[in-house]
């Protein structure tokens, strides 16, 4: 049984998203809709989630964090436009719809992940929480995002791309911590200073984000070889197909199931000192390691 927070809160990030992102009838009417496109049709909404679970452990106001769930999830959007380009992985299918250069044009695509990475800025930017916390906010996002973040992590898989299963694990646990680990690590990290978070609980959390983050990109890799592109809504095989590095090629699929379960007890282990309060997470944990899409 799914917590019934969940649709509440990505009933809230939805109607967040709508409203930050541009007038779709307003000049560049082009490169608004190729924005709205890659946001408003579909996605998990897992990091928003997090935000939201995680300022809950510390009964922060839903309304305080709608901006960084906001502004978290167009980063990831943005990345994931710029990660289907022809001149990363080339894939035609995201979210069970075109990908923004296939329904638009590439340098559409390209201008609307750049500018939905502004966007997300400009929207922390105005988060309710005090001065201090929201240069913390700001600077979490654009630590996580950049070449110490995903962006890095990005350039790692694709200096990868061709020869992944040469790389050694340890590599490869850097390059899944970076391009997906990290982002996620700083939504439940945002969860937390966006409100009044005591630094034993957020230490706990930040040990369950570590383990969450590896374990959502491994999953990932799972569900690229065993699932199937419509459940998906993006083009299954395509890791092997690219001979991308990923921890199936590398340890095969048993081992790759038995460290997602090792992470699971790690997430579980690392927020038990939080206690109930922590529930949502544990749930979001669970999602993440079972999810079928
Ligand atoms: C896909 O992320 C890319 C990775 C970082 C693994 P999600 O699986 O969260 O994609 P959406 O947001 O649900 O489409
Ligand atoms: C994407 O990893 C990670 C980021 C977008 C930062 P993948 O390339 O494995 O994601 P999918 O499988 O295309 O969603
Ligand atoms: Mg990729
Ligand atoms: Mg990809
Ligand atoms: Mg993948």
């Amino acid at each position: 049984m799914p917590d019934p927070r969940f649709e509440v809160w990505r009933a809230r990030a939805d109607a967040a998203l709508a409203a930050a992102l541009p007038d779709p009838d307003a000049s560049p009417q082009r490169l608004h809709a190729a924005m709205r496109h890659a946001v408003l049709l579909g996605g998990k909404r897992m990091r928003p989630l997090l935000v939201y679970a995680s300022g809950a452990v510390f009964e922060t106001d839903d309304a305080v964090l709608d901006a960084p769930a906001t502004a978290i999830e167009l980063i990831h959007a943005y990345s994931l436009v710029h990660d289907d380009l022809p001149a990363m992985d080339d894939d035609a299918l995201r979210r069970g719809q075109p990908t923004v250069h296939v329904a638009f044009d590439e340098a559409t695509a390209i201008l609307a992940g750049d500018a939905l990475q502004s966007l997300a800025f400009q929207v922390l930017a105005g988060t309710r929480v005090p001065d201090g916390a929201r240069v913390a906010l700001l600077r979490t996002l654009a630590l996580a995002s950049g070449a110490g973040g995903m962006c890095g992590g990005q350039a790692l898989d694709l200096a990868a791309t061709g020869n992944g299963a040469t790389v050694s694990i340890d590599e490869l646990e850097r390059l899944h911590m970076m391009k997906t680990g990290v982002l996620i690590r700083a939504a439940v990290r945002m969860g937390g200073l966006s409100g009044a978070a005591d630094s034993a609980a957020m230490k706990s959390l930040d040990r369950y984000a570590s383990a969450l983050g590896l374990a959502f990109q491994i999953r990932d890799d799972i569900l690229d070889i065993e699932g199937d592109s419509s459940t998906l809504g993006k083009t299954a095989g395509k890791d092997v197909a690219q001979a991308k590095a990923t921890f199936p090629a590398l340890i095969g699929m048993d081992a790759s199931r038995a460290r997602l379960h090792e992470l699971s007890e790690a997430m579980n282990d690392a927020l038990a000192p939080v206690g109930e309060r922590a529930d949502a997470l544990r749930a979001l944990g669970r999602l993440a390691v079972e999810r079928d899409r």
